[in-house]
C-alpha cells in the first residue's frame, strides 16, 4: 500500500506479514476526502461511535441480567439500585439506543438530501438499508428483555403480526415464541439474538465502509471528485472534525443520560410484565412509530386480504422501497441543491414521515385514522410518482465544474 513509510522496525516488521498499519495509513489517514463536506457528514462516524458505547455497556449489562421471566425485571431494578454504575450503564445503553436512531435517521435523510445512494453508491446505500433492519430488529429484542408491561405486550403485538401472513404465518410465529405463547424461550431467544446482531451490524458497517472507500464519499455538491485539488487528506482535517462532533454529541447525550433518563421511554415499562393485564394503549418505541402508523393505516378487509396483511405488507414494503430508490430516482442531478423542485418535495417528505411518527403514537381512532392513511400514501406516492416523475420535469441549476472550482476561481 502506498505512503506509508516508518522507521520503527517492530512496525514495520509486523505490517510486512499482516498491513494493519498501511491500512490504516491508507483508509484513515491519507483517505483523499471531498474538501466540502459539511457537518451533516459527521453523522457516520457519530453512529460507528455510538455503536462501540451500545455493545461496551451492553457487555456489562449482562454481568448482572437474567435473561428468566421470574427474575429480568427485578435484575434489571437490582443494576439500577444496587449495582455499581449500573444505573449509568443502564441509562446509557437505554438512551443510547435513541441517540442511534436520531443519528441513523439523520444520517439517512441527509442521503435522500444529497442523493448520496444514486450511482456509484448503492451497494453502499443497500448496506445501509440491511443495517438499519439489524437495528430495528436488536432494539425491539432489547425493549423485550427488561420484562415490563411494553415489553410483553410490544413483543405479542409484533410477534402476533407475522401470523397474516397465510400458511407460513402461525408456524413462523410459533419459532419466534419457541411455544405457544410469549413466554420464557421467546426471552431467552431475543436475548440470544439481542446480543448476537450488533457484532453483525458492527460486520456490516465494516463492509459499508469498504464499500464507502470504494466509491468515495458523495459531498454538498454532488459532483464526483475530479482533480487533486477537490480533495484534502482525512487526517487531521476530517478526523478532527469527527471528533469534534463526538464532543457536541456527547453533551447531548449527556444531558438526557443526566437529566430526562427516562424521556423517551414508556412508565408502563416499570411495571413487571403481567399476560392477564392488557395496557389501554400499546405503544412500540418512538423509533418505529412511523412504520406503526404505516401498518395501522389498513381497515378494510379486501376480498381475502385481511386489513391486518395489508398493514404488515406496507410496514415491510415501506423500507424494502428504499432499496429501489437509485432507480426510481430518475434524475441525472444528485445534490438537492441544484434540485429546486425535489427540495421542496424532500422536505414535504420529512414532514409527512413526521406525522407518521406522531399519529403512530396516538390511539388510532377518529380523523387520525384518515390523516394516517393519507400520510401512508403520500409516504409511497414520494417513491412510486413524485420521484421518477421530478427526475423527468425538473430543470436542474447548472452544476461547478468541480468540487475545488466555485472555491478556486479567483486563484485560477
Ligand atoms: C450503524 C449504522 C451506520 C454506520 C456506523 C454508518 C457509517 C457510515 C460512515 C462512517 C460513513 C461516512 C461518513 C458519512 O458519510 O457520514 C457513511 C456513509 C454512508 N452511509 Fe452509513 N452508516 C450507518 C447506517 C447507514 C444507513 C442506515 C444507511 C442508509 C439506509 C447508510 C447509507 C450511507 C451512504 C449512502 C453513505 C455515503 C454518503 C456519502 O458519501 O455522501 N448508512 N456511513
Amino acid at each position: 500500500m502506498s505512503g506509508f513509510n516508518t522507521n520503527n522496525k517492530v512496525v514495520s516488521w509486523l505490517d510486512q506479514r499482516l498491513p494493519i498499519f498501511s491500512v490504516m495509513h491508507h483508509s484513515a489517514i491519507e483517505y483523499p476526502t471531498p474538501r466540502n463536506l459539511n457537518y451533516w457528514w459527521n453523522f457516520g462516524s457519530l453512529a460507528g461511535f455510538i455503536l462501540v458505547i451500545m455493545v461496551l455497556t451492553g457487555i456489562f449489562l449482562v454481568m448482572n441480567y437474567s435473561s428468566h421471566t421470574s427474575l429480568a425485571f427485578d435484575s434489571v431494578e437490582r443494576i439500577m439500585r444496587d449495582v455499581n454504575y449500573g444505573w449509568l450503564l443502564r441509562y446509557l445503553h437505554m438512551n443510547g439506543a435513541s441517540m442511534f436512531f436520531i443519528l441513523v435517521y439523520i444520517h439517512m435523510f441527509r442521503n435522500l438530501y444529497y442523493g448520496s445512494y444514486k450511482a456509484p453508491r448503492e451497494v453502499l446505500w443497500w448496506i445501509g438499508i440491511i443495517i438499519f433492519l439489524m437495528m430495528m430488529g436488536t432494539a425491539f429484542m432489547g425493549y423485550v428483555l427488561p420484562w415490563g408491561q411494553m415489553s410483553f405486550w410490544g413483543a405479542t403485538v409484533i410477534t402476533n403480526l407475522f401470523s397474516a401472513f397465510p400458511i407460513v404465518g402461525e408456524p413462523i410465529r410459533t419459532l419466534l415464541w419457541g411455544g405457544f405463547s410469549v413466554d420464557n424461550p421467546t426471552l431467552n431467544r431475543f436475548f440470544s439474538l439481542h446480543y448476537l446482531l450488533p457484532f453483525v451490524i458492527f460486520a456490516l458497517v465494516f463492509v459499508h465502509v469498504w464499500a464507502l472507500h470504494t466509491v468515495r464519499s458523495n459531498n454538498p455538491l454532488g459532483v464526483e471528485i475530479k482533480t487533486p485539488a477537490d480533495t484534502i487528506p482525512f487526517h487531521p482535517y476530517y478526523t478532527i472534525k469527527d471528533l469534534f462532533g463526538i464532543g457536541v454529541f456527547l453533551m447531548f447525550y449527556c444531558a438526557f443520560v443526566f437529566w430526562a433518563p427516562n424521556f423517551f421511554g414508556e412508565p408502563d415499562n416499570y411495571i413487571p410484565a403481567n399476560p392477564m393485564v392488557t395496557p389501554p394503549h400499546i405503544v412500540p418505541e418512538w423509533y418505529f412509530l412511523p412504520f406503526y402508523a404505516i401498518l395501522r393505516a389498513f381497515t378494510q378487509d379486501i376480498w381475502f386480504i385481511s386489513a391486518k396483511l395489508q398493514g404488515v405488507v406496507a410496514m415491510f414494503s415501506a423500507i424494502i422501497i428504499l432499496f429501489f430508490l437509485p432507480w426510481l430516482d430518475t434524475s441525472k442531478v444528485r445534490s438537492a441543491k441544484f434540485r429546486p423542485l425535489y427540495r421542496q418535495f424532500f422536505w414535504l417528505f420529512l414532514v409527512d414521515c413526521l406525522v407518521l411518527g406522531y399519529v403512530g403514537g396516538k390511539p388510532a381512532e377518529g380523523v387520525l385514522i384518515t390523516i394516517g392513511q393519507i400520510a401512508t400514501a403520500y409516504y409511497f406516492a414520494h417513491f412510486l410518482v413524485i420521484m421518477p416523475l421530478l427526475g423527468k420535469i425538473e430543470k436542474p441549476k447548472a452544476l461547478p465544474a468541480s468540487i475545488s472550482a466555485p472555491v478556486l476561481k479567483e486563484k485560477a
